[in-house]
C-alpha cells in the first residue's frame, strides 16, 4: 500500500479512537475567519496534534483542530486552521487533512480563504465565489502513486467547483444582500506576497485572486469525488493593484471587518446546500 495512503488511515483509525461523527459537511476556515466555529453545535473537537501523523499548522492567527458539530440540522466538520505548502510540507499532507474529512464521510466542501485582489475592479473586503481555479504555480498533490482508493489516476477537472453550488450560493448571497464576485482562484506557494510582475502574469493567466491555499485541497478532493464549493475573503488589493505595501496584519484585519457576513453567509449556505 502506498504510505500517502496508509498515513491517512492512521490518521483517520486516530480520529475514530476519540469520536464516530459522520459529517456531511465538511468546511475549511480560512485566515482571519477561524471564529466562524464557535457558530457550531459542538458535538467534539480533536486538536490536530492529538491526531498521529497528522501535519500542524505554524501560522500564527491559525488554530489547529477539527471542530465536530452541527449547523441548524447539518453535521460539519470544521477545519480551524490549515496547512499551507509553504510551511514546508509535501504536498501530499498538505491536503491530508482534506482527504481525511473526505474518509470521514464528507460528501460537501465548502473551502474559505483570504486572497489578494487581482482583478482591478475589486475592493479589499469583497468576497469572491470561485469559479474555477489555477494551479499551476504550486506542485500537484496527486502526483506520486495513485491512490486508487481515492480516484483515478487521470481525473478529470472541468468542474472542480460545482455549478449545483455556485447557484445555492448566489441565492443565498442574495437573500442576506451580501454582494458576491465571482472568479478564478490562483495559488502560488508563497510565503512571501506576490511581486507586482507576478500579479500582472497571473492576470494574463486569467486569474481574478491569488492566495497561498485552497486549489491544491480542492484538487484532492475533487480527485475524491466530494461536490466543492469555495469563497475567497479579498483582504487586500495584490501587490502593485495600489501603492500599500502588503501585510499579514492587514489581512487580518480586513478578514475581522467582513467576518459578520462572512459568517451569515456561510450559516446558509451550509443549511442550503
Ligand atoms: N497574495 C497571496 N495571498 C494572500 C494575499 C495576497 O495578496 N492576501 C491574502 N492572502
Amino acid at each position: 500500500m502506498d504510505n500517502v495512503y496508509e498515513k491517512l488511515m492512521t490518521c483517520l483509525a486516530s480520529v475514530r479512537q476519540k469520536t464516530d461523527f459522520v459529517p456531511e459537511v465538511a468546511l475549511i476556515l480560512g485566515s482571519g475567519l477561524g471564529n466562524y466555529a464557535e457558530h457550531i453545535k459542538t458535538e467534539c473537537m480533536i486538536e490536530y496534534t492529538e491526531i498521529e501523523g497528522f501535519p500542524v499548522s505554524t501560522v500564527a492567527g491559525h488554530k489547529g483542530r477539527y471542530v465536530f458539530g452541527y449547523i441548524g440540522d447539518v453535521p460539519v466538520v470544521a477545519m480551524q486552521g490549515r496547512v499551507h505548502y509553504y510551511e514546508g510540507y509535501p504536498m501530499t499532507d498538505v491536503v491530508l487533512p482534506t482527504r481525511l474529512m473526505g474518509l470521514m464521510g464528507a460528501k460537501k466542501l465548502i473551502l474559505t480563504n483570504a486572497a489578494g485582489g487581482v482583478n482591478l475592479s475589486y475592493k479589499a473586503g469583497d468576497f469572491m465565489l470561485i469559479t474555477d481555479h489555477i494551479t499551476t504555480g504550486v506542485p500537484s498533490p496527486l502526483i506520486g502513486q495513485n491512490i486508487e482508493e481515492l480516484g483515478v489516476r487521470f481525473p478529470d477537472m472541468s468542474e472542480v467547483y460545482s455549478l449545483r453550488m455556485k447557484s445555492v450560493i448566489k441565492e443565498q448571497a442574495d437573500k442576506l444582500g451580501i454582494k458576491l464576485q465571482e472568479g478564478v482562484y490562483a495559488q502560488l506557494t508563497g510565503p512571501a506576497y506576490e511581486t507586482p510582475a507576478e500579479i500582472r502574469m497571473i492576470r494574463i493567466w486569467g486569474a481574478d485572486a491569488v492566495g497561498m491555499s485552497t486549489a491544491c485541497e480542492a484538487l484532492a478532493a475533487r480527485h475524491m469525488g466530494m461536490e466543492i464549493c469555495g469563497i475567497s475573503c479579498i483582504t487586500n488589493m495584490a501587490a502593485g493593484v495600489t501603492n500599500e505595501k502588503l501585510s499579514h496584519k492587514e489581512v487580518q484585519e480586513t478578514a475581522d471587518r467582513v467576518a459578520k457576513d462572512f459568517e451569515s453567509l456561510v450559516t446558509e449556505i451550509i443549511k442550503n446546500i
